[in-house]
């Protein structure tokens, strides 16, 4: 049985419904994301879990028990927010100390856990400190101490590394890993950020106005998205007007308008005649030069429109011969070579037979 489970909640602001008969099962011990747009309802589903929130019809299930008319206090939740909400007049250790002394715990046991937890998030020598004299890292790592010194059996993180920097960022995802992975409490995580989610979660949820599009593993939202939306909001991905000539077990047969005929994966539920998109990762496109012919089934000639160099790899964008656009991703490995191509080069783009996904769902 799964530790919490969301079954057909939907919750509705006068005539806007914010969530639409979303159903999530989370997995103790899981770091699972919801991920999605601003306003997608992340933030109202964690309300809920909460307790802050009811849903207007739906159940919210936790270790098998219905949390309806179960307080936020008596909820084994705890939620961390991206503005930290420290007590200011509380030093850092009453900070964290706060839920167990709420609890009615003994101060010896006080005490002894919230040392603990100081040594947990790497701020040993900081419990007499006001939240005012750390910086916005430390501040997290008090609220992440706070959130998990009472045992919940969930905690819920609403953008909690919203408010830092990208170097800290990265530094806080990897050590809120290695906490996750060390206490083993439940992670229900959100996100709007993309990369943020593929490299924390063991699950995503990917969100759009109140529905959940796919919930998946970070590689299979990456590789296999389920629809436009999901390929699109995750990563970068160039998408071409298709339509299906063949659709075989093996692959698809798909005609490019003003371009020509493609090979693409086979995928389950797809006929002839259907139209969509032709879906493909820069990564997965090769660029060249016109001269070294490509020996892959799909490559088309094209001429370079722009590129954008960041450092480790150069995206190039290329214009094909029926005005579609495609992304080239190219690492600099080359020692001292940061550019192969010009804009206006004339080039060849190609990609494997089995790379690219056909996607037809309505936009
Ligand atoms: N109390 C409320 N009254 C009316 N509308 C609300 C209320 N709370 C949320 N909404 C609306 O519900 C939708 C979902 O809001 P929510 O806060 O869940 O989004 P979110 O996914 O958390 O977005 P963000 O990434 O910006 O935090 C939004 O359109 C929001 O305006
Ligand atoms: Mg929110």
């Amino acid at each position: 049985m799964a530790l919490l489970e969301i079954r057909n909640v939907t919750r509705r602001f006068g005539s806007y419904t914010a969530l639409d008969n979303v159903s999530i099962d989370v997995e103790a011990g899981e770091f699972f994301t919801l991920l999605g747009p601003s306003g997608c309802g992340k933030t109202t589903l964690l309300r809920m879990i909460a307790g802050f929130d009811l849903p207007d019809s739906g159940q919210i299930l936790l270790d098998g028990k219905d949390m309806v008319g179960i307080p936020p206090e008596k909820r084994p939740v705890h939620t961390v927010f991206q503005t930290y909400a420290l007590f200011p007049h509380m030093t850092v250790a009453d900070n964290i100390a706060f839920p167990l002394k709420m609890a009615g715990k003994a101060p010896q046991e006080i005490k002894k856990r919230v040392n603990e937890l100081l040594e947990r998030v790497h701020l040993p020598n900081f419990g007499n400190r006001f939240p005012h004299e750390l910086s916005g890292g430390q501040k997290q790592r008090v609220a992440f101490a706070r959130g998990l010194v009472n045992r919940p059996r969930l905690l819920l993180l609403d953008e909690p590394l919203g408010a830092l920097d990208a170097k800290l960022r990265e530094e806080m995802q990897i050590e809120l890993i290695n906490l996750q992975k060390e206490i083993g409490i439940t992670f229900i995580f959100v996100t709007h950020a993309q990369d943020e989610a593929l490299a924390l979660s063991h699950r995503i949820a990917v969100m759009n106005r109140g529905n959940v599009e796919q919930i998946d593993e970070p590689s299979k939202i990456y590789s296999a998205p389920r629809n436009h939306f999901v390929a699109d909001f995750i990563g970068k991905i160039s998408v071409m007007n298709a339509a299906v000539m063949e659709a075989v077990p093996s692959h698809l047969k798909l005609a490019i308008e003003g371009l020509g005929e493609v090979t693409a994966p086979a995928r389950e539920g797809v006929e002839v005649g259907d139209k969509g998109v032709l879906a493909i990762r820069p990564e997965q496109v090769r660029i060249s030069h016109p001269s070294n012919e490509s020996q892959l089934k799909n490559h088309f000639r094209g001429k370079v429109h722009d590129f954008l160099y960041v450092g480790d790899v150069t995206t190039y964008i290329v214009e094909l011969v029926n005005g579609a656009y495609i992304e080239a991703l190219l690492p600099n490995s080359a020692p001292g070579r940061a550019k192969f191509f010009e804009v206006d080069d004339e080039v060849t783009i190609s990609w494997r037979h089995d790379a690219g996904i056909f996607l037809n769902d309505p936009q």
